[in-house]
């Protein structure tokens, strides 16, 4: 039995800041982030956009009524959850209109947690092939204006269908994981942005890359030329761009060295126009290679590097199967053009704003006629969404 992505879908907010904007706003050189981190733009979500309304946004881009019927779990993989005690997943269940009978709830270790969750519905579906698993990985990464990882802020959400004879994607039995204890970021739960030690955690990122990728090499006995691509988490970019010339194999023929290089641009066409999305990152980098790419054939192999600070790394393989180009979207470029450009007042007024609840635990919200799924109020601190009827 072949387990893997059936579907794939993502969502994203409807404003986008321009790189070049914020570079002349903050004083600094354009170029330190169109090339020193590879980064053109990052979608800003307003306070009525969240993780759950842009989870449920990217699910109910790919589900039909009878993946609905047919899910017997959802898990929801976020390090920007809105509480505390109640799982993202639960809200988006309810929001679907997944049958009952179906296990939800919500995963987290910084933007490594949906890897965990695929690996936990491929062990799923082995047990029971009848089931789908919908698997949501979701964030907004928010830094704070005048910070350093303030180019590298986005918002975003991917939703994978796990099942049995997937249409895009057949995972491997291959996956190595390394976990070390550090601190290059994390976010106590009193604050609303992270702590980072920035070139620390580059730093941890690209060791755990090539320590992991050798214990990986070393285990299953393959090597670089046994991949058509190479998908990495992308922070930013320029980040993933150094974690390929670490990998890079110069003993490969040039054909084949120009394939992977080919790729990889392919791969971070999405997130230059997004942002960090956390959790969905590594997945956006795929799903933009999926759909960008002009070499991929059925059969190829893809390795995936996730990582997440803490720290916990996972490198893993998917084959790309047979009419998988069916399955995706090829207008996802021109639709990411058409979200609306924030000034860097209305940016920093929009993305940082925090609800303000009467003595009661009340607020109320307006202007989300243009969104799948919105967060319209909180109601006695209980936090009450709705699907748009017919978003702008
Ligand atoms: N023209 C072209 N390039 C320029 C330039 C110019 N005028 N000025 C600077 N640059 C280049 C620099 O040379 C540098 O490139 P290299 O890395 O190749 O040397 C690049 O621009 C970045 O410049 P700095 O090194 O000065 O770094 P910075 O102040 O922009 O900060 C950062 C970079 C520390 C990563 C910061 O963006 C940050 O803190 N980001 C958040 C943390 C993060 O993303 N970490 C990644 C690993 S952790 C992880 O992966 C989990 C996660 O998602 C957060």
């Amino acid at each position: 039995m072949t387990i893997g992505i059936d579907k794939i879908g993502f969502a994203t907010s409807n404003y986008v800041l321009k790189l070049d904007d914020l570079a002349e706003k903050r004083g600094i050189d354009p170029e330190k982030l169109s090339k020193g981190l590879l980064l053109k733009e990052l979608s800003i979500a307003p306070i009525t956009e969240d993780i759950i309304t842009l989870g449920a946004s990217a699910a109910e881009s790919i589900l039909s009524e009878k993946d609905k019927q047919e899910i017997d779990m959802v898990i929801v993989a976020t390090e920007s959850g809105t509480d505390q005690s109640k799982a993202a997943a639960v809200f988006i269940h309810g929001l679907l209109g997944i049958q009952p009978f179906a296990r939800s709830f919500e995963i987290k270790e910084a933007c490594y947690g949906a890897t965990a969750a695929l690996d936990y519905a491929k062990l799923h579906v082995k047990q029971y092939p009848q089931s789908k698993v919908l698997v949501i990985a979701s964030d907004i990464a928010k830094y704070g204006a005048h910070t350093p990882g303030e180019p590298t802020q986005g918002a975003g959400s991917i939703a994978m269908l796990i099942s049995q004879n997937p249409r895009i994607l057949s995972f491997n039995e291959d996956n190595v994981a390394q976990t070390r204890d550090v601190m290059d970021f994390w976010r106590p739960n009193y604050s609303t942005t992270p702590f980072v030690n920035g070139i620390y955690s580059t730093q941890q990122y690209l060791d755990s890359l090539k320590s992991t990728w050798a214990e990986y090499q070393q285990r299953h006995k393959v090597s670089l030329k046994d991949f058509a691509a190479y998908c990495f988490h992308l922070p930013y970019p320029k980040l993933a761009l150094k974690g390929m010339k670490k990998i890079m194999d110069k003993t490969l023929p040039e054909d084949q060295q120009q394939i992977l290089k080919d790729n990889f641009d392919k791969s971070i066409l999405y997130s230059q126009k997004v942002g960090n999305i956390y959790t969905g990152s590594l997945f956006l980098g795929l799903l933009s290679l999926l759909e960008n790419s002009d070499n991929l054939k059925a059969g190829d192999k893809i390795v995936l590097f996730s990582y997440g600070s803490g720290a916990v790394a996972e490198i893993f393989s998917a084959n790309v199967v047979d009419g998988y180009e069916q399955q995706l979207s090829t207008t996802r470029l021109q639709e990411l053009d058409q979200r609306l450009p924030v000034s860097i007042p209305d940016y920093e007024q929009m993305f940082f704003e925090e609800a303000q609840l009467d003595e009661n635990g009340n607020a109320y919200f307006s202007g989300y006629e243009n969104q799948v799924y919105a967060l319209t109020e909180i109601a006695e601190h209980q936090r009450k969404y709705i699907k748009v009827e017919k978003p702008l």
